[in-house]
């Protein structure tokens, strides 16, 4: 019998959260995996570094080549050079608060880094590589009717992260229309993990509250504790990826897990879970989280966490998706934290 050719997948952010989770994924499916790193002073690989473990993983299936999604002749090099059958731009400048202090930089790589790679495919004429947009909820930005957000809700960002995002999807959606490649858009809701960035809400608080209990740390200090988030695990959103790509057609989906949180609520759950009681006093940025077993203010609040425009409400609605895609988040919020509860204590074995 004919050998079945093994597929062949260039992760754009294979260094980052989702990126890694995607990289399991697909080379337990059997990929052959090109990942693109950015030149750092440090190694930075720290997410991935056990996939060139040729135990658990055939080690020669996996590649990274330098490049940068702002430097639009190696993103060519790189597309031509390996012509994959499918792409994933997980690349971006992530952190929506970071793109309020560098706007120009947000937008060049989160907007313009898209474009670059869709002219490339488009330039190179690759009629069988699609394309996957990492698009973002923070797309949605001003919610008006507090319902679960879908693919027909409007977007009305709240940041030059969220409008750069709003800019990629609409070149996705463009080269799609007027090229007709395969690009989709998978509107992703917050989605965290054990190997979230340190400075994203949920990472913080478990990291801080855990360090905390253990006595390494004195205070945590946030901004906003009221904003909403849809907030699921980035392991079953690695799959949903996948699951866009190998879709009969391009299109565009919400995939979240229609569950809101405040980012309050998500405290209490991460204090219970490392059996800390906090009592809440004083209000907006004098509202303090005390610890009832020390008496001590372990939670305060400080101004230059908070945007100068707020996404206050994020939930969405994953229909489309569950019925098309037939996929749906396997991990609750409690599995979630626990998971990354676990992460951090195993820190201190
Ligand atoms: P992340 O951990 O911040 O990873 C971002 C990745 O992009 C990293 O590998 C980073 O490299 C790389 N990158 C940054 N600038 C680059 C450049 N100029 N050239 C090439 N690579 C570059 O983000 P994530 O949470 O995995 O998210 C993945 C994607 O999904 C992002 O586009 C994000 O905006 C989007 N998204 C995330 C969520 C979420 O809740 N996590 C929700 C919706 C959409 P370094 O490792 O060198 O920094
Ligand atoms: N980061 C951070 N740090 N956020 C805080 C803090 C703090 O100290 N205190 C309160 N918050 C609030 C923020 O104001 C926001 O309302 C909420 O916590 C979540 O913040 P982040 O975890 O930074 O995530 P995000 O929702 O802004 O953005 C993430 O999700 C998007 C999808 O909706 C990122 O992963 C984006 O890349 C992604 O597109």
């Amino acid at each position: 019998m004919a050998k079945l050719k093994k597929k062949i997948a260039l992760i754009f952010g294979i260094t980052g959260q989702d990126g890694s989770y995607l990289a399991e994924l697909l080379l337990n499916k059997n990929y052959i995996i090109h990942g693109v790193k950015r030149r750092s002073s440090s190694a930075n690989t720290e997410r991935i570094d056990h996939l060139f473990d040729s135990v658990n993983f055939d080690n020669k299936n996996i590649f990274i080549h330098y490049g940068d999604i702002s430097d639009g002749t190696s993103t060519l090099n790189i597309i031509n050079k390996i012509k994959p059958d499918e792409i994933y731009n997980l690349a971006a400048q992530s952190h929506v608060r970071v793109s309020f202090d560098i706007p120009e930089y947000t937008a060049d790589i989160t907007a313009l880094g898209a474009l670059r790679i869709l002219e490339s495919i488009r330039i190179l004429n690759l009629k069988k590589t699609k394309y996957y947009q990492a698009s973002s909820s923070e797309m949605y930005g001003l919610v008006k009717n507090k319902n679960s957000l879908n693919e027909l809700t409007p977007f009305h960002p709240r940041s030059i992260y969220g409008v750069s995002k709003v800019f990629a999807y609409h070149t996705a959606v463009h080269y799609r229309e007027a090229y007709g490649i395969f690009a989709s858009n998978g509107i992703l809701f917050n989605h965290e993990s054990p190997r979230r960035g340190p400075t994203f809400v949920t990472k913080k608080i478990v990291q801080g509250l855990t360090r905390i209990q253990k006595g390494i740390q004195k205070k945590l200090t946030l901004g906003n504790l009221y904003a909403i988030r849809d907030w699921g695990h980035a392991k079953d959103y690695a799959v949903s990826m996948w699951k866009i790509l190998q879709y009969k057609k391009p299109d565009d989906w919400v995939i979240a897990t229609n569950k809101e949180n405040t980012v309050k609520s998500f405290i209490n759950s991460v204090a219970k879970k490392l059996s800390m009681n906090i009592k809440w006093k004083g209000k907006g940025l004098y509202e303090r989280g005390v610890d009832q077993n020390s008496g001590k203010i372990i939670i305060d609040i400080d101004k230059k966490h908070f945007r100068p425009s707020e996404v206050d409400f994020l939930k969405g609605n994953y229909s489309k998706a569950r019925k098309y895609l037939k996929w749906k988040p396997s991990i609750t919020t409690e599995k979630l934290i626990d998971d990354m509860i676990e992460a951090e204590l195993s820190k201190f074995d």
